[in-house]
């Protein structure tokens, strides 16, 4: 009989947890009016509990100085935050000024960037080092006159390495840029820094939290003005335009409460399955490189180059027992552009896979993993 795939794919999504399902179950057909139909009793019931999540997020998160915006995901915040902010500083000084970022950011920051790009804009993309992190002084001598705009990922979702944001955020706030940082991966995985001053703008996802899927946020500062994407009803403070999904919102609510409350329990717990897996299949393979920093890095995320074996097929063969993600899985079949920007050839690329553990794995699952790479890659070589 064959068993189930391992889950090691929690980096991709996370399944919704119970609590989160149960918060939501009021909100589909009983509480199920249109949050802007302010003209009915019932709307107005709705409008109450948008307006509660957003203060319960400003709660949960200690923001103080930032607005909240519902989104619907990590990738349109991106593309909210990049564009929208460039646009406005076109229409307010005429000029078309400079952006930085990195060669190794999601292509929700790189794609709406190339956009800016054929508009006018002008985009440098920092290679980081081969620990895939920023340097500080290759940012500094990047930064222009014209620099008016940085979006630097807090963790990157491949190699699970974590930025040295603090100082990117104190240079740019010296220097009176607007910082932009992608924080998909982040929220209950890092200890809570303070959002209202790690950067002006920052993107959070749902479904990278055990929330729902189809819902996130924009965080921005409370002057900061942006260029809607989205034109129509005017919601979200006429920046996104379009009527609200509740009962995603109030999931989505309830999942940064539990993920910030348990974020140290989770952590330890994270670790403490990512080491095992890594220490097993260190001590039983050799030729296994470790791609990114193993000190600035998430609690649940690892990324391995296996030498010596052809990556189509070791992905094929892996492909019924574990889930997990291949050098190529964030795109679309092309070897990952994060792996080629920390110097891996295009062969070693494919041979890499993302192992990201999730607060569901066990220790069998972890012993049966070690059990099974190990087999396959004995039986390719
Ligand atoms: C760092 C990062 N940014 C953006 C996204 C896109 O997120 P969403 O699926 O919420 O649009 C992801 C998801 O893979 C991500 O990991």
């Amino acid at each position: 009989m064959l068993s189930t795939p391992i889950l090691l794919d929690y980096q991709s999504s996370t399944p919704c947890l119970k609590d989160v399902i149960n918060s939501m179950a009021p909100y589909w057909s009983e509480i199920f009016s249109n949050p802007s139909s302010k003209s009915n009793l019932a709307g107005i019931q709705a409008s109450a509990i948008l307006e509660v999540s957003r203060e319960k997020i400003q709660e949960y998160l200690f923001l103080q100085k930032k607005k909240v915006i519902f989104t619907s995901g990590a990738t349109e915040s991106n593309n909210l935050a990049l564009l929208g902010f460039a646009r406005n500083h076109h229409k307010e000084t005429e000029k078309y000024g400079h952006i930085i970022t990195l060669k190794t950011e999601h292509k929700a920051v790189l794609e709406p960037l190339d956009q800016l790009k054929k508009e006018g804009f002008h985009v440098t993309e920092i290679l980081p080092d081969k620990e895939g992190l920023i340097s500080e002084e290759k940012f500094i001598s990047s930064i222009r006159d014209d620099t008016f705009l940085v979006s630097i990922m807090m963790a990157n979702n491949e190699i699970g390495v974590i930025q040295p944001l603090k100082k990117i955020s104190e240079i740019c706030r010296l220097r009176e840029i607007t910082l932009h940082s992608d924080y998909a991966q982040c929220l209950g995985f890092l200890e809570l820094e303070s959002l209202d001053s790690i950067a002006n703008m920052l993107t959070i996802s749902s479904h990278k939290i055990y929330g729902p899927k189809g819902v996130g946020l924009l965080l921005i500062d409370r002057d900061i003005e942006l260029q809607p994407l989205v034109l129509g009803g005017g919601q979200e403070f006429g920046l996104r335009s379009g009527t609200l999904p509740l009962p995603l919102i109030v999931g989505f609510t309830k999942a940064i409460e539990i993920a910030v409350l348990n974020q140290k329990k989770n952590t330890e717990k994270l670790i403490f399955h990512r080491d095992k897996l890594l220490n097993g299949l260190l001590v039983n393979n050799s030729g296994i490189e470790i791609n990114g920093s193993m000190k600035e890095r998430l609690p649940h995320n690892l990324n391995l180059t296996v030498l010596d074996v052809n990556g189509s097929k070791l992905h094929k063969s892996l492909k019924s027992k574990i889930i997990c993600s291949s050098g190529s899985a964030c795109s679309n079949g092309k070897p990952s552009h994060v792996l080629l920007a920390l110097g891996r050839s295009f062969k070693e690329a494919e041979a890499s896979f993302r192992l990201s553990i999730g607060l569901m794995t066990t220790t069998e699952d972890i012993e049966k993993s070690i059990q099974i790479i190990t087999d396959t890659i004995k039986s390719l070589r």
